[in-house]
């Protein structure tokens, strides 16, 4: 377990938050998160107990207390080992702006079970900044590259009732 200090509370303390891999126990919690982060997509409960239980080595939750606050979601492409795919990325209104996906992120990548992943790819709407920076600023920390790519158009894939999928790859690590 990772514990890190992030976010002001209203009195302007530290409040303190952990990061570790997610269990089935969290995949309600995760639900929830989900819920609250728009424009993230929600997911049925099952898919997100899946992701918490099959897929937890690529995982990571993080909570304040009990309260569980961050989430990053993510598989190794079936077809290129040394690539990690996030899938979501969910921080809550309360957590943002202090490096928690950051953070999360490096959690991930820091476990055994990843040590041959030397890219990360993610899919962004163009409009979403705080995303996009996320990804820019592991990039700069690695001091590595970030391009970026059409993968799901908003009229080829989603019948234009979803924004254009940007494909983001940062590496080699
Ligand atoms: C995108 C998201 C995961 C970023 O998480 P985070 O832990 O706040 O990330 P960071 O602290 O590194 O901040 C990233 C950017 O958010 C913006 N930001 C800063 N403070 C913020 C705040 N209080 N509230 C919202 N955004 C803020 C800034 O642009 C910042 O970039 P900068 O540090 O270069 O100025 C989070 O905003 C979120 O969950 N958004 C809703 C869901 C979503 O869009 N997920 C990603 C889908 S691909």
């Amino acid at each position: 377990m990772d514990s890190i200090n992030a976010a002001l509370d209203t009195s302007g303390s530290a409040k303190k938050l952990t990061i570790r891999k997610p269990s089935s126990l969290d995949g309600m919690a995760l639900n929830q998160l989900v819920s609250e982060c728009p424009p993230l997509d929600p997911n049925s409960a099952y898919c997100n107990l899946l992701q918490c239980h099959h897929f937890n080595e690529t995982a990571a939750a993080a909570f304040e207390g009990e309260k569980m606050v961050g989430f990053i979601s993510g598989y190794i492409l079936p077809a290129a080992p040394n690539t990690l795919f996030v899938w979501q990325i969910a921080v809550h209104s309360s957590a943002r702006g202090c490096g928690l996906a950051g953070r999360m992120l490096e959690a991930i990548l820091e476990r055994e079970a990843l040590a041959g992943v030397s890219f990360i790819q993610t899919t962004i709407s163009p409009g979403n900044e705080a995303s996009q920076a996320v990804f820019r600023k592991l990039a700069n920390k690695r001091d590595t590259h970030i391009r970026s790519e059409m993968l799901f158009g908003k009229d080829t894939h989603f019948n234009g009732a979803h924004d254009d999928e940007l494909l983001f790859t940062v590496g080699p690590f």
